[in-house]
């Protein structure tokens, strides 16, 4: 075991904070059976309790210590997709302590599968609760050096290089009567739709009753961002950055490039960093392309429309 793993295995087992990569974006960990290490994940945040965290988990088996597993589409999602982006909300066992689940009955459980967030959770051995390592309500962080800028270089943050996918994971609910998507990701809704057959898709305003976290405005830079064909745009005046897709990024203009070639999972790999970068520009206002609303593109557009002016 590397120091750096050690000292973080060391930093979790003592009830502290330990940062680390998923394939996703980086996470803030705590032990998930201890409240008071988990109350520390909410106050570096400023995350308001109402919203429940991702524990976090090494192996399918250690699911069954956290939550019930008799749904036998947990078994075959388990099979299919982890370790990988997607969260499964389960009903949950009396061990998962209600900060964790901000009082609610059931519990999101996650395996990773990048090889340091592999490596960390086997190591210690229990579940770690984790939510995006971001201060609340501001972009998610997809290299190690964007967690030190936003919560402060005293953390602990193990460097697993830039995330490969880039937006948090997909959120499948199999607490409610059908299979539930609470947050469109890279395990995308027409692959869950094919597997379960059933899926239902809640509205905006259901999802702020079903998923606490997910408010509208959510993943904000501050600089005002809009998209292309907003009627608000021609008055727009002054310094105008361009987070582009599909095409060249333009000359004389200060732009961010998704995918000029129109790829989606290159464009959800870059989507944050892109918006941090025109961040830190000095601009008036972004501007960004149209993103197709297929596959990958659901969940960058549900990004990206929490984080633009709203209407
Ligand atoms: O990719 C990811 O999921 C990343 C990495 C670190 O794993 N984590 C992440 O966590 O995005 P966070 O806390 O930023 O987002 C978790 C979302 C929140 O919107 C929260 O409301 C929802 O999951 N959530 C957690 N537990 C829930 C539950 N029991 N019922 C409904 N929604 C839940
Ligand atoms: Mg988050």
């Amino acid at each position: 075991m590397s120091a750096a793993l050690q000292e973080a295995v060391h930093r979790l087992s003592a009830g502290g904070l330990v940062a680390f990569p998923t394939e996703t974006v980086y996470g803030l960990g705590a032990d998930a059976t201890k409240p008071a290490a988990v109350a520390q994940i909410f106050e570096a945040k400023g995350r308001p309790r109402f919203d429940p965290l991702i524990v976090h988990i090494a192996e399918t088996a250690q699911a069954e210590a956290y939550a019930d597993t008799s749904d036998p589409r947990f078994a075959e999602l388990a099979e299919a997709y982890w370790p990988g982006p997607l969260t499964i909300i389960l009903k949950k066992r009396p061990i998962i302590p209600d900060l964790v689940t901000a009082g609610q009955p059931t519990v999101a459980l996650r395996r990773p599968r990048h090889p340091v967030a592999q490596a960390l959770l086997s190591a210690f051995g229990r579940g770690v609760a984790a939510p995006s390592a971001n201060r609340f309500g501001q972009v998610s962080p997809t290299r190690a050096e964007h967690v030190r800028a936003q919560l402060g270089e005293a953390l602990c943050v193990l460097d697993g290089g830039p995330c490969a996918v880039g937006l948090e994971s997909t959120i499948l609910s199999l607490a409610t009567p059908e299979p539930t998507l609470l947050r469109p990701g890279a395990i995308t809704e027409e692959a869950l739709r094919k597997r379960l057959g059933t899926l239902i898709v809640p509205a905006e305003d259901s999802l702020r009753t079903l998923s606490p976290g997910r408010q509208t405005r959510h993943y904000a830079p501050q600089t005002p961002l809009y998209f292309a064909d907003d009627a608000r745009v021609p008055a727009l005046r002054g310094k105008i950055g361009a987070l582009c897709f599909g095409r060249p990024a333009p000359a004389g203009q200060v732009a961010a490039q998704l995918s000029e070639a129109g790829d989606l999972s290159e464009a959800a790999q870059r989507l944050f960093a892109a918006m941090r970068s025109l961040d830190a520009a000095g601009l008036d206002a972004i501007v960004a392309d149209p993103i197709p609303a297929r596959e990958l593109g659901r969940a960058i557009l549900d990004r990206l429309n929490r984080a633009r002016v709203p209407e």
